[in-house]
């Protein structure tokens, strides 16, 4: 089985010249998993890939901008989506829906079209939306395939390791904590209780509202120039790396993501948590683990606002079939 996977990996980057694109497609660059990298963006993307082909690293890289959506796109096994506006402060992630809820059905279009057999790995936001209206444009195209299109939730677990980290003072590379729920406020829920750390209830607290509110804390930090892009790209090149590996038939990679989840059904059909990724991509949605009474009423707060944002983003896509 594994004789028959090809190790030549081609990756497509959607809003590759944007605040998140730039450095994610600096990072993939890099990545010893893909061979041939594809930029494309509404404004052309082959400065971008111009200036990457410098580099002295065995992956081809080409940009495209609106007329080469398909040559962009035909033949990817993965496909990237940053694109879209990041907030300003003062916004919620929600506030992008708008805007971003139209970049998302266009790019999706493009991938059911020309690579529907591609794994997409979504990161606009309001992610918990988007990853409905992507859903949802697949299923009227009918090439929704559940194993192929997962929410990148990785700046959350990042975040998580990093802050209890700086906590405990243990190296963040040795420190695992899960992360359920979705990518927004209150439907972030970090299970610091399978850390492994003995932790106090006032520190699982405090580490869990870090968390949650790590987005908001870049975006007022950086003062209306944007939101977090760079540890963005990190954590979803570091995502991307474990979904190409299993791609090419590493076995035992597990990531965070948003996905198609039996976990929580009927009340939320997208759910984020713990997968084991194959060859198709989402392989099995692993069980929840034992979670604390702390972790029990997070998750029992966070399901009505997740059920929210994944119907807004369906009803997006009903609303515009009826256009
Ligand atoms: C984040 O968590 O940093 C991102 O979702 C960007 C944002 O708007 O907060």
């Amino acid at each position: 089985m594994r004789a028959t996977l090809s190790l030549f990996k081609s990756v497509t980057i959607l809003g590759s010249s944007g605040n998140i694109g730039q450095p994610l497609s600096l990072a993939m660059v890099q990545s010893p998993h893909v061979t041939d990298l594809r930029l494309y963006d509404r404004s052309d993307a082959s400065g971008i890939a111009a200036d990457l082909s410098h580099m002295p690293v065995p992956v081809r890289v080409r940009g495209f901008g609106p007329r080469d959506l398909d040559k962009a796109l035909k033949g990817a096994d993965l496909v990237l989506i940053p694109a879209g506006l990041s907030r300003k402060p003062g916004m919620t992630r929600d506030d992008l829906f708008n805007t971003n809820a139209l970049t998302v059905e266009e790019l999706t279009l493009g991938v059911a079209q020309y690579a529907p057999n591609a794994i997409i790995g979504l990161i606009t936001n309001p992610l918990n939306s988007m990853i409905s209206v992507a859903a949802e444009t697949l299923r009227r195209k009918g090439v929704f395939d559940p194993r192929k299109l997962l929410g990148v939730t990785a700046l959350d677990v990042i975040r998580a390791r990093t802050f209890l980290s700086n906590m405990v003072g243990i190296n963040a590379s040795e420190l695992r904590v899960p992360l359920i729920g979705g990518h927004s406020g209150q439907t972030i829920v970090p299970l610091f209780s399978q850390s492994g750390i003995a932790l106090s209830a006032q520190q699982i607290e405090f580490l869990t509202h870090r968390v949650r509110r790590g987005g908001d804390d870049v975006v007022r930090a950086k003062a209306g120039a944007g939101s977090a892009s760079l540890t963005m790209a990190y954590a979803s090149a570091k995502w991307s790396a474990s979904v190409l590996r299993a791609l090419k038939g590493d076995r035992g990679m597990v990531e965070c993501s948003l996905v198609k989840s039996p976990l929580m059904e009927p009340k939320v059909e997208f759910f984020a948590s713990l997968i084991a990724l194959g060859t198709e991509g989402v392989e099995r949605v692993l069980p929840l683990p034992p979670l604390s009474p702390y972790e029990e009423e997070q998750l029992d707060r966070c399901l009505p606002d997740l059920e929210m944002n994944i119907r807004k983003g369906v009803e997006f896509v009903a609303s515009r079939q009826q256009q």
